[in-house]
């Protein structure tokens, strides 16, 4: 019986075999349990020999019972460990990193280049004074720039900012040449179709110092436009008209995607227009305490949504206001 006993035990795998073993040996009508209860039915010296034999049995089989029992806890305490181990150093295998907007994005990379070039990062606030987005710029009472149409007014001279120029104003007002600053951010205009949108961003540059020319100014657009857009990019100057500068230009560059040939894009002109810009006028000077017959300088001004939708095809400006998780997520990882 012993060995019938041991046999059982040693091929056990798990807790519930070994549960039915002690139910067969040990429990209320156990091979074993039944063998001592019919103890009282034997001759005397049958009674000792036999009892002494089923209690060492059943000792021996509680022994091992105990014995497995200890293990399987300790097994299933180290699987369990092995299972729910937990390395802080591996990657996770899912992680929804958010991006910033691609407005953003280009914004960013924009002023990174002028950065890089030794210019500072100026700012103005978005609610502004009617006398530093208009007079001050040298732009006239009476001027379409100013029509009710385009901007949108609050009250005592106040406004949403048509443009980021006003930065050029209270950069001047604040600092002393030599200055070389940009200025991003975001400009209001009542105007809304598949190239507008009412609200919008713009970055703005100003340099003044002694003896700056046009020629400093087309050198610094050069090595921007060939830093966003690729080396050796056409880029044309062609003459305009801004308030606050004279001479003022426009600059253009060669379509980017149809390489001059004609296109939707450039439609067919080969050209697309890219920025504002041109020599400080005097005016402007004077209105910011700064001497014309000592200081000279240029600014620029370009719309980011512009840049963002010719960088990347897009075709319409409410694509990038929306907010569709489809659309924005397509430009994780970019910059
Ligand atoms: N402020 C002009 C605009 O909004 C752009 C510009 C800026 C032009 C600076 C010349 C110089 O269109």
């Amino acid at each position: 019986l012993k060995e019938e006993v041991l046999k059982e035990i040693e091929g056990v795998k798990d807790p519930s075999s070994l549960n039915e073993i002690r139910v067969k040996y040990l429990g209320k009508k156990g091979v074993i349990t039944s063998i001592l209860k019919t103890l009282g039915t034997l001759p005397p010296e049958e009674r000792k020999e036999i009892g002494q034999l089923a209690n060492s049995i059943k000792e021996f089989l509680e022994e091992k019972i105990r014995e497995y029992e200890e293990n399987f806890k300790k097994k299933e305490l180290e699987d369990a460990l092995k299972r729910e181990k937990i390395d802080v150093s591996l990657p996770p295998n899912w992680f929804d990193v958010g991006s910033p907007h691609p407005v953003l994005q280009t914004l960013k990379e924009i002023t990174d280049i002028f950065l890089y070039m030794g210019f500072s990062v100026e700012s103005g606030p978005e609610v502004e004074y009617e006398d530093y987005n208009f007079t001050m710029l040298n732009i006239p009472e009476n001027h379409p720039a100013r029509d009710m149409q385009d901007t949108f007014y609050l009250n005592n001279g106040m406004l949403l900012r048509t443009h980021t120029s006003p930065v050029q104003i209270r950069t001047m007002l604040k600092k002393k040449p030599p200055i070389a600053i940009v200025a991003p951010g975001r400009v209001y205009r009542k105007d809304l179709d598949p190239t507008h949108s009412p609200m919008f961003h713009q970055i703005e540059g100003l340099v003044v110092d002694q003896d700056i020319t046009f020629r400093h100014l087309k050198g610094i657009l050069k090595i921007f436009l060939e830093s966003v857009f690729g080396k050796n990019i056409p880029i044309r100057f062609r003459p305009s008209y801004f308030p606050f500068t004279e001479p003022s230009a426009e600059v253009d560059i060669g379509c980017t995607v149809c390489g001059g040939k004609g296109c939707k894009v450039c439609k067919n002109t080969g050209w697309l227009e890219i920025l504002g810009c041109g020599m400080v006028d005097p005016n402007v000077f004077t209105a910011c305490g700064i001497d014309p017959t000592v200081y000279s300088g240029f600014a620029f001004g370009l719309g980011i949504e512009r840049i963002t939708m010719l960088k990347y095809q897009i075709t319409d400006i409410r694509l990038l206001f929306t907010n569709d998780m489809r659309f924005n997520s397509q430009f994780k990882g970019i910059v």
